[in-house]
Formats: structure tokens, sequence, C-alpha cells
């Protein structure tokens, strides 16, 4: 078996060596297949490195797993979700890092000018994306870090972005009991709702805000996302009209067509709202992140653009303290938020980085703030401190 990692790696030694001939078309899928042929693709799971926070995460599923066992709740349909036995799963960071990049080349090659969309096979773009709804079911909170602290601002700001709306999507989807095939489907959606920007690209990659004529044509991305999505093999009508209606919101203020309330589908409403959401969470080159907690108060003031329960969900799960996010403690400590704990939300998991005179702290230090430690959150850092 080729690992998925070493096939991207080849995909992309591949890319850099050769020189398409003038008139030929991106051959992105043509490489995939190439590197892939007469190999079955997996996602690499090393057993020899156990996470740092192996029994942390066994804790809270066991818990998890009670707690719905007490509450008489069905268990959400997927192949990972609370399955004990397959604890194993869980990526260390470097894998993560790696399934990040490679999700990031897909979105970079269907951005191409040149990109044959009629040659692309969906299933290599599925494949990523139920890998990282795996993790994120096992309670992988690594990866919502990783949405959050990856810059956008070096490389082109689209990329990141897709990638980020793809995984908080999957989260806030985790977090209305979407089974696996739904959580992929939603993913993919979110994916590509801005594929349609690759119009846009000098536009949305500029240092400046957009002038009122500028956020004027760029709303035309929506419809060219559509021209784009019907050419690709193998994505659902549900992909594609939530790639169309994004940016419609449930009062009829959005667009393109200004639909109300149950005329959006509810993925199209997550997807909405994780774009905003993540948007104002990451910094562009014409001004900083927002803190999450910013992010979510600006959310609540259009809270009629958006269903109170989403909102909710969002705010819930990934809105106070999203793991990756920057903490100062009552000890004057400064934190980082690794881990969510979904029972007492102000209460995460975080890994000390600072003592309280600031100074670098040598050793691993890893503070669950719901134990009774007299340890609490402070107060918001900016990520980057
Ligand atoms: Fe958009
Ligand atoms: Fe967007």
């Amino acid at each position: 078996m080729v690992k998925i990692s070493n096939v991207f790696d080849k995909i992309k030694k591949d890319e850099e060596n050769k020189t398409p001939p003038s008139g030929q078309k991106n051959t992105f899928q043509s490489s995939v297949a190439q590197a892939t042929k007469g190999k079955t693709l997996y996602f690499s799971h090393p057993q020899k490195e156990p996470h740092p926070l192996k029994g942390y995460f066994s804790n809270v599923l066991k818990l998890k797993a009670k707690e719905m066992e007490k509450t008489n709740q069905a268990l959400p349909e997927t192949e990972t979700c609370y399955s004990m036995e397959k604890e194993d799963r869980i990526c260390p960071v470097e894998e993560l890092e790696r399934l990040y990049e490679d999700i990031l080349f897909i979105i970079k090659e269907l951005l191409k000018e040149d990109t044959d969309y009629t040659s692309l096979e969906t299933r290599t773009i599925m494949e990523k994306i139920g890998n990282i709804v795996d993790q994120l079911t096992i309670g992988n909170d690594d990866l919502l870090a990783l949405a959050l602290t990856k810059d956008s601002v070096d490389i082109n700001y689209l990329l990141c972005h897709s990638v980020n709306t793809c995984i908080y999507s999957i989260d806030i989807g985790l977090g209305l009991g979407y089974n696996r095939s739904q959580l992929i489907e939603l993913g993919a959606s979110a994916f590509l709702h801005d594929i349609g920007m690759k119009q846009y690209l000098g536009l949305v990659n500029r240092n400046a805000v957009l002038t009122p004529e500028e956020r004027n044509e760029i709303k035309e991305h929506t419809a060219i996302g559509r021209q784009i999505l019907e050419n690709i093999n193998g994505l659902s009508e549900s992909v594609i009209n939530t790639v169309v209606y994004h940016h419609e919101r449930i009062d009829g203020s959005g667009y393109p067509k200004g639909l109300q309330g149950e005329s959006i589908s509810e993925y199209a409403k997550i997807v909405g709202l994780v774009d905003m959401y993540t948007a104002m969470v990451h910094p562009r080159i014409y001004r900083h992140a927002y803190l999450a907690t910013e992010t979510a108060k600006e959310i609540m003031r259009n809270k009629n653009a958006f269903v109170y329960s989403l909102l909710r969900v969002l705010i819930e799960r990934i809105g106070i303290f999203p793991p990756g996010s920057m903490v100062q403690l009552n000890t004057k400590e400064t934190a980082r938020v690794i881990k969510r704990n979904h029972k007492f939300s102000m209460s995460p998991l975080v890994q000390v980085i600072s003592d309280a005179d600031g100074k670098p702290l040598k050793e691993n230090k890893v503070l669950n703030l719901a134990d009774d430690l007299g340890i609490h959150i402070k107060g918001r850092l900016p990520i980057k401190t």
C-alpha cells in the first residue's frame, strides 16, 4: 500500500518538474490517477507514538458513551464515533498537518485557471474530507486548532479559508448529530463554497478592503461556483446548491436570490454561518484577526440573519474557547487551549506555554481546568503573542 501523504508528495514533485505543453489543461486528476495506479489509498495512522492525550480522550469518550446510554440516545451512524477500539486512530499533530496540507493542495489545484474539472474524480476529495470527519468524530481537537491557527495571510487567502470552513462546518454538523455521509457532504460543500472566487483572486488577495462596487461584482462567485461544479462528475445537487446559496440569510438579506427561512437548506445555513465566523477569526492582509469571543458577539449582532439553534451550536462548540486559542490564567500564566470540554465549556484543557513572568515554559504542563485546581481563565489573548 502507499501512504496518501506520499502520494501527494509525489504529485507535488511531478507538478513541479512538469511543464505542460501550451494549451494543455491542468493535469491534477491525471497526476492523482498516475500516482495511485494499482494502489489502495488509505490514511496512515502510525501506532508507534501514542497521542499525548490518549488517556484523556478515552475518559471523555467513555463518559460520553455512558451519558448517551443513560438518555437512550442513539449513537451517531459513523464508523468511528465513540468506538473505544478505534481510539488508536487519533492522529498525532504531524499527521494532521499533513492531512491539512494535502487538502490545501487539492483546493490550490482546483483554483488554478486551467483546471480540467471534467476529469476530476470526487473520490479524491471525499476521501480526504472523510479523514477529517473521522478525526473530528473521535474527538481530535488538534484539527480545530489547526483550523484556527493556520495563517492565511502569507499564501492565497482562499486556500486556508476553504479548508478551515470545511473543518468547522463538519464540527457544527457533529454538534447537530449528522451521520458520516451527511458530514462528508456538508464538508465537501464547505470546502468548495468559494470555488467561484477563482475569477476574483486578484481582488480577494489584494491588500485593501473591497469597494462597494467590487463587493457587488464578487457576488457572482456563487453562480460561477455552480458553473464549475456542474462540470465535476459525482457531486450531489445538495453540494452544488449549498455552494450557490451559502450567502443567503434567513431574514432575506442575502444573495443571490434573497431567499428566506426554510427555503434555504440547512447545509447552506451552516456554511454561511461558519463562513462568516472563519473569515473573522483569521487575519487578512489589511486587518488583524478578531478574537473568537468578539466574533461570536458580532455574529449575535446579526442574529436575525442566522438560525438561532445553529448559532447556539457554533458558540457552544467553537465560539468561546476554540482549540488553538490563547488565554491568560488567573495564575498570570499564558496557555493555549488544546481540548474542549463540552460539559463545562468555560473549563477546557490547556497547555501552559509561559509562566507568570512571561518566560517560556520548558516542561510540558497540561491542565484540565474542569478539575478542581483553583485555576481558571482570566482573559483571552490574540493567537500570536
Ligand atoms: Fe462566498
Ligand atoms: Fe467564504
